[in-house]
């Protein structure tokens, strides 16, 4: 038998120069090592050969197993020598080539949207913004709107009242110390008053909150907008202008409004404001109850009271509304259930 162990042992050192990492190196041990190994293969071949040449070849296959194991050894440190830096350079490696992960973008709540259209449209007509809080006392949500203690008008704006160690460290120089969730955004007409001389022309949005039962078209929690514009000659043709003008650039085409006598205890005379329906254009169809008009607002002239309330001495006059953001969003986008907007379905909310 003859083997040819200069040519084997240039082949091993050959192979084992070429292997760039462990596996590679692994393969090439396998190649002379492993169970068919080309070197394991001799050595066990040894034992049936006569004795002088099983010394000649055993000789012969141990420096070559040796020279490979030296070979061996010296690549495998070279290439554990290279590591650290490989495996610091794979730990901020980034494969560029790969599809990115695209974030989950947020986008505002559908009242949102509304509010700012809203506020946006009055202001360009050169209204300001007022705010006012949501816990209100007794005073301006009720007294100061010229709803007294015990009138059976106070019984429609049914609410939370707060217990007193809640807000016992609230300043207030109210006549009046009972504290509750306004009702209405009607008190932020009154704060904004005391401290602003007339002429005025201010919205007001924001929460308000109501002992309701909820259904579709009820909810405890709303978000209102107040308006009030005071001068010297305010009337109503000027908040028919002013209206007719809003809804018809907030829902982008032509509305008309009628006004139909109703009562507020802070307004005189009162209105409830209809505007033609919007989604039929006053045909008559489910949403107006096929009467062709929507209630969107309760409005007037200000009381004279709520004037002297404020600290206004006679002279001036004005109107105020209120509605519901709600239900302009609702007949805006025709949603169906107000319940929607704060019932935190991703369903609904992503669709806007
Ligand atoms: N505050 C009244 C309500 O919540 C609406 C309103 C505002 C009516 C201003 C008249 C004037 O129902």
């Amino acid at each position: 038998m003859r083997i040819n162990f200069k040519s084997l042992k240039k082949q091993a050192q050959k192979s084992i120069g070429k292997s760039r990492n462990f596996n590679e190196l692994n393969e090439v041990l396998k190649e002379y090592l492993g169970k068919q190994g080309k070197l394991t293969l001799i050595l066990r071949s040894l034992e049936k050969m006569p004795k002088k040449q099983r010394q000649k070849i055993g000789s012969q296959a141990n420096e070559l197993k040796n020279f490979f194991k030296e070979k061996f050894e010296k690549k495998e440190r070279e290439i554990k020598e290279k590591m650290p830096k490989a495996s610091a350079a794979s730990k901020d490696w980034i494969d560029v080539t790969a599809p990115g992960k695209k974030p989950q973008l947020g986008h505002l709540h559908p009242l949102t949207i509304t509010r700012r259209e809203v506020e946006s449209i009055f202001e360009s007509m050169g209204f300001s913004i007022a705010e006012g809080p949501e816990m209100e006392n007794e005073w301006y949500n009720f007294d100061a709107l010229n709803i007294p203690k015990d009138h059976p008008a106070r019984d429609a704006w049914d609410t939370f009242w707060l217990r007193q160690n809640e807000i016992k460290n609230q300043k207030s120089k109210i006549k009046n110390e009972r504290m509750l969730l306004r009702t209405h955004t009607s008190p932020v007409q009154i704060r904004y008053m005391e401290k602003n001389q007339p002429p005025l022309r201010i919205i007001a949005p924001g929460n308000v909150f109501r002992h309701e039962a909820t259904d579709a078209s009820h909810e405890f929690q709303l978000f209102q907008v107040e308006g009030l514009m005071v001068d010297k000659d305010i009337s109503v043709a000027n908040f028919k202008g002013i209206i007719n003008q809003f809804f018809s650039r907030f829902f982008r085409k032509e509305v008309k409004s009628r006004l139909r006598p109703d009562f507020f205890p802070f307004t005189e005379p009162s209105f409830d404001v209809n505007i033609s329906c919007v989604i039929c254009g006053g045909q008559g169809c489910s949403v107006c109850k096929q009467t062709g008009w929507v209630e969107v607002a309760g409005a007037g002239m200000v009381h004279p009271n709520v004037f002297k309330n404020a600290g206004y001495i006679k002279g001036w006059q004005g109107w105020a509304f209120g509605f519901g953001l709600e239900r302009l969003t609702m007949m805006k986008y025709k949603i169906d259930d107000i319940r929607l907007f704060r019932g935190g379905d991703l369903k609904f909310l992503d669709q806007f």
